[in-house]
């Protein structure tokens, strides 16, 4: 088991953010803008496959944990453990950071029998934490995070206005385009900001990795579009919609999402649909991060601290 100086007791009563070391550089970064203290949990992985966790002796009352929840299906187990561990060593109100909050686009049961994986998700997350802090979670047919995480605290951040700023630094006049109806809310946000053209598009999804894509009616003759959603994950809406807007004379197509998901090919995947830039937040860490939400999740926390004092 890894040892480092953040994982000394911790002896304060100051708030603490925990983390896991594949999270110690955000965790950083949020800790310093939000003056948390932070500890690092160590974390033992035993050969058949079960993990062991180990916070600091003792915690203060109010605790934050980092964990951003791309690949969730372990990080979910992990934070079972570390959520019930926290509160019997003194943690009495818990808040959980969670940057990309996984499960919630499966919102229904689209065939009879599927899981309906945002509540079930959603409950057990209630039922361990007081708080979740989160950055544009893909809410579609609920209207609040509330409804989704029935929790105490559910806070929603986004990265859309960041992302705007970066897209009005990096390219001229910009046309602002939503692959889907669902990315109307960000198109809106991030365009209102910088006052860039905005359209969406309309999408049917038949697969994982087979989508269709609908223009907006309009011109894009000539013009740099960045498509930006929420999320990709496989590319392949992004690129359909590239492919699309440079077949019908756009000058340039770039991508900005929040989540910068992106399963082993999706880079390759857009770039073959011609698309040029990506650019993504650093919700998910990626070599396309080019926004840090660091900030805006630290104004939150300490909105919420504050709020609990
Ligand atoms: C869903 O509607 C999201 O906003 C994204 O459009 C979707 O998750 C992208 O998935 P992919 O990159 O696999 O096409």
């Amino acid at each position: 088991m890894k040892s480092s100086p953040l994982t000394m007791p911790v002896m304060t009563t100051k708030p603490v953010l925990l983390c896991l070391d594949d999270e110690l550089r955000s965790a950083k970064r949020l800790a310093q803008a939000a003056d948390l203290a932070l500890a690092l949990i160590e974390i033992h992985r035993f050969p058949d496959g079960e993990i062991k966790l180990r916070l600091p002796n003792t915690l203060p009352a109010h605790v934050a944990i980092l964990r951003t929840l791309n690949d969730p299906n372990e990080k979910l187990l992990e934070l079972l453990l570390l959520a019930q561990t926290a509160r019997t060593l003194g943690a009495r109100h818990l808040t959980l950071v969670a940057p990309y909050l996984a499960y919630m686009r499966q919102d229904m049961a689209f065939h009879p029998g599927e899981a309906i994986s945002q509540r079930i998700v959603g409950r057990f997350l209630a039922g361990l934490f007081d708080a979740v802090i989160t950055v544009d979670p893909h809410l579609h047919r609920v209207t609040s995070l509330r409804q989704a995480v029935p929790v105490q605290h559910a806070i929603v951040l986004t990265g859309a206005p960041l992302l705007s700023d970066w897209i009005a630094a990096h390219r001229q006049k910009p046309l602002l385009i939503g692959p889907d109806e669902e990315s109307a809310q960000w198109i809106a946000m991030a365009a209102a900001r910088h006052g860039f053209d905005h359209a969406v598009c309309r999408k049917l999804r038949h697969g994982d990795r087979s989508v269709e894509v609908e223009l907006p009616a309009m011109t894009v003759t000539g013009r740099h579009v960045v498509l930006l959603d929420d999320v990709a994950s496989t590319g392949h809406t992004v690129a359909r919609a590239a492919h699309l807007l440079l077949a019908t004379g756009a000058a340039s197509v770039d991508v900005a999402v929040t989540h910068a998901l992106f399963s082993v090919d999706a880079l390759q995947v857009m770039q073959d649909a011609g698309i040029g830039e990506v650019w993504s937040t650093d919700c998910i860490a990626h070599p396309s991060n080019v926004v840090s939400m660091a900030d805006t999740i630290a104004g939150a926390l300490t909105r919420l601290q504050t709020s609990l004092a």
